[in-house]
């Protein structure tokens, strides 16, 4: 089982290059399933209906979200029909949505979790005895569980990968926009990367307008952020391959698409 995850997509320009580049990605990888973290894809905050939809269209058959989860209000209107759309699952408890889903791939079932970091986050429930939660519910109907920990401290989303080491298929860090290095299976058979990265603008401040950006560092005075929607683009994710009966992972590899890593087919 070949899981493709694309991370977080931020704005019209993280969407072209979904829209581009995943027809190539699968023709390369041929994943059996594919998940992207679209709490970005509505001009950096939030996702619309129709994004959702073009998601799907496009070939992803689940869609995770973050804490921009409730920026694009007309959310509150689609996310409980949104079948493969979901939000992290330690947001209170009454909030709409979910934070699981089960997907069917040919026979073979997967559960995708969504969960939120709360270190220099919101200060949501407790993502660690969520998860013992979620794991127990899923595990009644597979191994193969694929979590996205939606965090900013590489502390907390690191102690996270260790806690479920073996439990779940895998924990893909999204967030920080920033992929990092470190991927790798745990001892118990985990696939693990702090951060997958992000896809949208290869030249903004983690996808923002560099000239906002600075002028927030070097005067302190509130400045709208606005999204880089012209010049060079990217699109950054992780392949996870899982054995379908043990739910262990094999393999994880970074997916880098850039001027300064151009994609080979
Ligand atoms: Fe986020």
């Amino acid at each position: 089982m070949k899981i493709l995850f694309i991370g977080d997509v931020v704005g019209s320009p993280g969407r072209e290059m979904v829209q581009e580049y995943l027809p190539k990605l699968k023709e390369k990888y041929r994943p059996t399933m594919t998940i992207i973290n679209g709490e970005n894809a509505a001009a950096g905050k939030g996702i619309t209906e129709k994004i959702y939809r073009q998601f799907l269209e496009w070939g992803a058959q689940v869609i995770t979200m973050g804490n921009h989860t409730w920026d694009k209000k007309e959310i509150y209107e689609f996310i409980d029909d949104a079948k493969y759309l979901i939000r992290p699952a330690n947001f209170p408890e009454n909030n709409p949505g979910k934070g699981i889903v089960y997907l069917n791939i040919n026979g073979v079932l997967v559960a995708v979790i969504n969960i939120q970091g709360r270190t220099f986050l919101q200060a949501i429930d407790d993502p660690f005895q969520k998860i013992d939660q979620l794991i127990e519910e899923a595990k009644k109907k597979t191994n193969i569980i694929f979590v996205d920990f939606h965090g900013e401290a590489t502390s907390e989303k690191q102690a996270f990968g260790w806690y479920v080491d073996g439990r779940v298929s895998a924990v893909v860090g999204t967030h920080t926009h920033t992929q990092t290095a470190d991927e790798r299976i745990l001892p118990e058979g985990t696939a693990y990367i702090t951060d997958a990265g992000m896809t949208g603008p290869y030249d903004g401040i983690l996808g923002v307008e560099r000239d906002a950006v600075l002028k927030r560092f070097l005067t302190s005075l509130p400045v709208r952020f606005e999204i880089t929607k012209t010049g060079r683009k990217q699109l950054n994710g992780v392949l996870i391959i899982v054995d379908a009966n043990s739910g262990k992972a094999e393999k994880i590899e970074r997916i880098l698409i850039n001027d300064d890593h151009p994609f080979f087919g």
